[in-house]
Order: structure tokens, then C-alpha cells, then sequence
């Protein structure tokens, strides 16, 4: 039986390779191993614990303050032996994050072909996002096989010359993960939380943890926040905090007196989908929710110069901001008090998939590795 090894390390990546991990459990002619480097802690063990998913080796990187080389360097280190041991017949990573490019490294050194999920996003700024962009370059390089979400990705591969039959177009595999977790009529085991979504009022959801933010841009975006919240008296915003104690410094000193920006911890994946699908309004430099908020017609104000995601940006529910206070302010407030505005924004779009990811991504490796299945027709 071919072995197919997932490593991821952070939240995104969790999420969404963990519908992925599941679909190969299930597959009987492939043998799943998992390994996790733990860039991220508490923030991947919530979402391992709500996909159940236990890996089979756990580098534990986490540190604070930790810098990319250590990061970089931990992970290639601790995934030698384990590449070497498994001897696996493709390694599966996800995204752009720096375990991702570690351990495509990795496994590239043991010339075990990578699998790159997400692959062929380009924000076309080498520093911007900072350091996701190479990241996901480099990886490209690496892999033998990518699976990009979208045309639009596939695309950017091909002008990379990478080779077309190496690309399927599969999809986001964070669709499949956000339409088994969203449901209208969820209930918030945590009740305070559930009393606040439920409340006849403007709603906004922020979320701000990327690099290049970190410092100037986060007290211009914190500002424009604050500014938000004395200007409308009825309006509340939910803002689960980063681990980063970086960005949980910024925002406790910009928010911290503001009693209707309720700060909160990171949020469990199953609340916190459940509850971008409660409020009205997303402020955010997350990649995963400019993908998962359209899908439920939410609107979304990027706290960026720039996407390597422009498909909901040209569906038109997902608008740049950057990190201009005025600007995010004006936008911001806008949206929440002119009904007109906010309903031309509001609409459900589904540009980064349908739900059925997983089920190409596993049919484009059981091609790849068994050449028994036939090549599975691209999303789009
Ligand atoms: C990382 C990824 C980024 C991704 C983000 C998702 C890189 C370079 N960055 O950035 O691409 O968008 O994850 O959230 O790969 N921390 C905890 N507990 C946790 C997680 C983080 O305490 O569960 C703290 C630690 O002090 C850690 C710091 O956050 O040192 C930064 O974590 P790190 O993974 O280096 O960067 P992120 O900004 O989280
Ligand atoms: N998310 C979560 N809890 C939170 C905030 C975000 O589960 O409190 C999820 C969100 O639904 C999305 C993912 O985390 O799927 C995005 O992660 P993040 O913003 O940390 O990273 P990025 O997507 O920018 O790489």
C-alpha cells in the first residue's frame, strides 16, 4: 500500500489539510502518516482535537518569539529522521507557511516527490505577504505535483512553466472544510458568545496577525477600530486575539479601554466559522477567511495592499483596504450604516470550491501513485 505522509504545522494549514488527512484514512489503498511540526500550539491542537485527528510524530517547535530561521531550521532538522524512517511514497503539504517550505525541502532532500495543496497563489510582491509569498514559490519548486484551487492559480504555475499535467485544479480544500462546519442554526456552547451574535445589532468580526502589519500598520488598523467603536454607540466587534503576544500587545494597548471590542482568545475552527457566518462585517489580513467569507456572503475588508486571492476581490465581496486608517474607517463605516452599499457587497460567492476538493486531491494521488485511476477532470 502507497504511504502518503500530510505535515503541516500552524492553524490555517490544520484546517485545512485536516478534511484531506480524513479522506485518506478512508481510502483503502493508501496508508495515511501524519506529522506536525507544531510552528503553532494551542492554536493546531484545537484544531486537531476537533478534526480527531492524532499525528503520528509531533516535532513541537513552537517557541516564543520563535524567528523564521528557528523555525526553518527545527523543522527540517526534526523531519530528516522521520522522512528517512517512513520512507513515504509522497509527502503532502499545504499552503505557505514556513513549515511548509521546510518540509518540502525535507522531503526533496530524501527525493520523495511533494504533493503542494493550495499551490499557484502570487501576490506577485516578494515581501508581501512576508514570508508566504517565497515560501509558496519555493515550494512550487519543489513539489511534483500541485494542487491549485482555482483557474486563476493554475494559471500563474503555467506562466511559471511549471509542467500542465503535474497541475489539477481541485478547488479549496477549506470549502469542504467550512460547509461540514457551518449551520444556521448552530449554538455556541460558550453562552456569552451566543447571547452577542444573537444581539440586534451591527456586527463586526476582526482578526490581524500577519507580519508585515506588525507594528506601524496594526496601530493604524487598531486606531481605525477604535474609531469605529466611539462613532457607532450600537455597533460590537468580536475579535479573537492571536497567539502572537506581537500583536496582542498592539491591540490590548489600541482596544483595551474600548468595552465593545470584546478581545477574546483564538476561537475553536467549528465557533469561529459559525460565527463569521453570525456577523455582518470582516476586517482582516487572514488569508483562510477572504476564502471562507464569501462562500457565506459575508463582506470583507482586507487589512492589505495586496491578495494573492483576487477572485472574491473581483466578485466584488471582498475589498482592499490595506492599512490605511481613513481608509479602513470610511470603508468600515460605509458598510455599516448605509444599507444600500452594504447589500451591493453582500452576496455569496463560491470562487475557491464547491466542497469536493478532497475527493480530486485523492483521486489526482491515486493517479499519480497507482496510474489506475483516471486523471480527475479540473474544478472550473
Ligand atoms: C504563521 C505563518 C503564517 C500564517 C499564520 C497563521 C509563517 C512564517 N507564518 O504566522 O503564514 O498565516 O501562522 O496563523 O509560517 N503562538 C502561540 N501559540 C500558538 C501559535 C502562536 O503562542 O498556538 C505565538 C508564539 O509566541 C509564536 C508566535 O505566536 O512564537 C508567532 O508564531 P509564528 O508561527 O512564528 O507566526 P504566525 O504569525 O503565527
Ligand atoms: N480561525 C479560527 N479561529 C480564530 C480565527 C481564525 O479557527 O479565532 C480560522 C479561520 O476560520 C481560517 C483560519 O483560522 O480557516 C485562518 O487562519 P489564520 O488567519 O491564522 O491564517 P491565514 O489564513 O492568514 O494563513
Amino acid at each position: 500500500m502507497k504511504k502518503v505522509m500530510s505535515i503541516f504545522g500552524t492553524r490555517p494549514e490544520a484546517i485545512k489539510m485536516a478534511p484531506l488527512v480524513k479522506h485518506i484514512e478512508a481510502t483503502e489503498d493508501l496508508k495515511s502518516v501524519v506529522v506536525v511540526t507544531a510552528q503553532h500550539r494551542e492554536m493546531l491542537d484545537q484544531v486537531l482535537d476537533l478534526f480527531q485527528i492524532t499525528p503520528d510524530y509531533d516535532l513541537n517547535l513552537m517557541k516564543a518569539n520563535q524567528t523564521l530561521t528557528d523555525i526553518t531550521v527545527g523543522a527540517l532538522r526534526g523531519l530528516e529522521r522521520i522522512i528517512i524512517k517512513e520512507a513515504p511514497d509522497l509527502v503532502l503539504v499545504h499552503g505557505d507557511t514556513t513549515t511548509t517550505f521546510a518540509a518540502s525541502l525535507g522531503a526533496f532532500y530524501q527525493q520523495t516527490p511533494v504533493g503542494h495543496v493550495e499551490a499557484g497563489l502570487r501576490s506577485g510582491n516578494r515581501y508581501s505577504p512576508f514570508p508566504e509569498e517565497i515560501n509558496r514559490r519555493l515550494t512550487g519548486s519543489l513539489a511534483s505535483l500541485h494542487f491549485a484551487p482555482t483557474k486563476a492559480a493554475r494559471e500563474n504555475l503555467l506562466r511559471e512553466n511549471v509542467m500542465p499535467e503535474t497541475i489539477f485544479t481541485t478547488g479549496n480544500t477549506v470549502i469542504d472544510a467550512l460547509l461540514k462546519t457551518v449551520q444556521d442554526d448552530y449554538i455556541f456552547a460558550e453562552q456569552s458568545l451566543q447571547e452577542l451574535l444573537e444581539r440586534d445589532c451591527p456586527k463586526v468580526l476582526v482578526t490581524a496577525h500577519r507580519r508585515e502589519n506588525q507594528g506601524q500598520p496594526m496601530v493604524r488598523i487598531f486606531s481605525a477600530v477604535r474609531a469605529l467603536h466611539d462613532d457607532l454607540p450600537t455597533c460590537e466587534f468580536i475579535f479573537p486575539i492571536h497567539k502572537n503576544p506581537r500583536v496582542r500587545a498592539l491591540a490590548q494597548e489600541a482596544l483595551g479601554a474600548c468595552a465593545r471590542v470584546h478581545m477574546i482568545e483564538p476561537l475553536d475552527y467549528e465557533p469561529f466559522a459559525n460565527a463569521v457566518n453570525k456577523v455582518d462585517l470582516i476586517l482582516t489580513d487572514s488569508g483562510g477567511l477572504q476564502e471562507e467569507a464569501p462562500s457565506l456572503g459575508k463582506p470583507v475588508l482586507v487589512l492589505r495592499e495586496n491578495t494573492e486571492r483576487p477572485e472574491a476581490v473581483e466578485a466584488g465581496t471582498v475589498l482592499l483596504v490595506g492599512s490605511d486608517q481613513q481608509k479602513i474607517y470610511d470603508t468600515a463605516k460605509e458598510l455599516l450604516t448605509n444599507q444600500k452599499a452594504y447589500e451591493k457587497m453582500r452576496r455569496a460567492v463560491n470562487p475557491y470550491g464547491d466542497g469536493k476538493a478532497c475527493e480530486r486531491i485523492i483521486k489526482a494521488i491515486k493517479f499519480y501513485l497507482y496510474n489506475t485511476e483516471e486523471r480527475p477532470a479540473d474544478w472550473q
